[in-house]
């Protein structure tokens, strides 16, 4: 297994160009499984979890061809037939995302057999709400053996659907299946992500009738047939928030480009709050901080556009240096303060207890051996490795690896000391 070496103490100065959103393109490659037309895709990541789904996608019959376009990755998928329904166990469990072939599935050819997605390392996150969605709109679900049966042999028919509580999953599963059923679909408190708006965009694009997406009522008229479409994915906001954290911590001043600021509002004004000095930009922003130290500042996981659950861990990182104590409650996901001890390991000081971590700031960091558990709390190590004192070596990468585009370019490109120790083979600088 790979693993990353950072030495800390450097302050970093630079540009990084944000890629597309890993979270929007995962999704935007599910809707080619609604049209035998082409759907190409650009400002694609490259990263292990659109690999992932790909190599699904093209044993349920989706031809995907990845090549170098004018402006970066582009990832082309057509679908001239459904060649299986069935989503097997070995490749769901790899990405819970892939759970969302299920409706389209359903929607197409009026039947699927999808395994559930399993445990995840962040709390338990069931499926429910899912299922909820899908017979509303007229499937007749069926649990067997860790699989979900779904049926609609005489096709889906658009319903209400009423969400108890938002799910970003829930609400993208409803829109991709809502999209093909008769007649017209209502989601109640619907997540407002801005993946979301991206993935309602592209099945626009499509044919698809939606209003409201980004609000919690999104309105859908199902039309028969969906057609091919170009479609950029929308800029990475959890990679954005990142680096704005990785600038923050390390000191210096990092500009982000090709992304949008508004993504990561409560995130941007949490850091000033702190002392970070931020610029929003047309096409980014710049983050700034000189050497004096950061305080304390307390935050809590929300729905968009709340502070994301996805910053959290990258948020309590910084926290490790701030002056005073910050209070960090998680709301979304149980469990996922799994990076807290890793954190203790390179000497910052944190207590959890339940849903909330008190972190109390120190005055340095010191580098240590620690262990990537999910991806993003691996991340999080890294921004904290950035201003402790000498090497941290970051193992079990592969978590990085799934959602985080040339990270070690990226950060050496601003002066960070990052290399990545290929597991038997040499080290290479990022
Ligand atoms: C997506 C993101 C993930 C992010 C999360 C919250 C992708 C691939 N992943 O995950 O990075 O952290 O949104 O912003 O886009 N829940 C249920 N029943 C369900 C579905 C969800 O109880 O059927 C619960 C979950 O356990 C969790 C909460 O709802 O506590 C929110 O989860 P959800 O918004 O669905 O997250 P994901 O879509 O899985």
């Amino acid at each position: 297994m790979d693993r990353i070496a950072i030495t800390g103490g450097i302050r970093l100065e630079g540009v990084i160009p944000i890629s597309g959103a890993k979270n929007s393109a995962i999704k935007l490659m599910v809707a080619s499984l609604l049209t035998d037309e082409t759907l190409t895709l650009t400002n694609m990541p490259r990263l292990a979890d659109t690999r992932f789904l790909a190599r699904l996608l093209q044993r349920l019959g989706v031809i995907v061809e990845e090549r170098e376009g004018p402006a970066g990755a582009e990832t082309v998928l057509t679908t001239p037939e459904i060649l299986s329904t069935i989503a097997p166990y070995e490749l769901v469990r790899q990405m819970r995302a892939s759970f969302n072939v299920l409706g389209p599935l359903v929607a197409r050819t009026g039947q699927a057999k999808v395994s559930l997605p399993g445990g995840c390392a962040i709390g338990a996150r069931p499926v429910d709400l899912h299922l909820m969605a899908l017979e509303s709109l007229g499937a007749r679900i069926d649990l067997h053996e860790g699989y979900v049966y779904a049926q609609a042999p005489r096709g889906l028919k658009g319903a209400e659907i009423t969400f108890p509580s938002v799910s970003v999953g829930a609400t993208e599963h409803a829109l991709l299946t809502a999209v093909l059923a008769r007649g017209e679909t209502v989601i109640m408190n619907a997540a407002r992500e801005p993946e979301i708006v991206d993935l309602a965009e592209c099945l626009t694009k499509m044919g698809a009738k939606i209003e409201g997406a980004g609000t919690p009522t999104v309105r859908i008229v199902g039309v028969a047939r969906l057609g091919g479409t170009e479609h950029a994915v929308t800029p990475d906001r959890i990679e954005t928030g990142t680096y704005a954290l990785a600038a923050a911590m390390a000191g210096g001043e990092v500009r982000l480009t090709r992304t949008r600021s508004d993504f990561v509002e409560a995130l941007l004004q949490k850091m000033e709050e702190a002392g970070v000095e931020v610029e929003r930009l047309n096409d980014g922003l710049t983050v700034r901080r000189d050497g004096e130290r950061l305080s304390a500042v307390e935050i809590e996981t929300d729905p968009y556009p709340g502070f994301a659950t996805d910053l959290q861990a990258q948020f309590m990182a910084l926290m490790t240096l701030a002056d005073g104590e910050s209070v960090i409650r998680e709301t979304i996901f149980e469990n996922r303060f799994m990076h807290a001890p890793e954190l203790t390991r390179l000497g910052a000081e944190i207590a959890v207890s339940g849903g909330e971590a008190r972190v109390r700031g120190v005055e340095r960091l010191e580098g240590a051996p620690v262990m990537a558990t999910d991806l993003r709390a691996s991340v999080s190590l890294v921004i904290a490795a950035l201003a402790a004192r000498g090497e941290t070596v970051v193992d079990r990468v592969y978590h990085l690896d799934r959602g985080f585009e040339r990270l070690e370019e990226k950060l050496s490109a601003c002066g960070a000391r990052v290399r990545r120790i290929r597991d038997g083979g040499p080290s290479e600088e990022g």
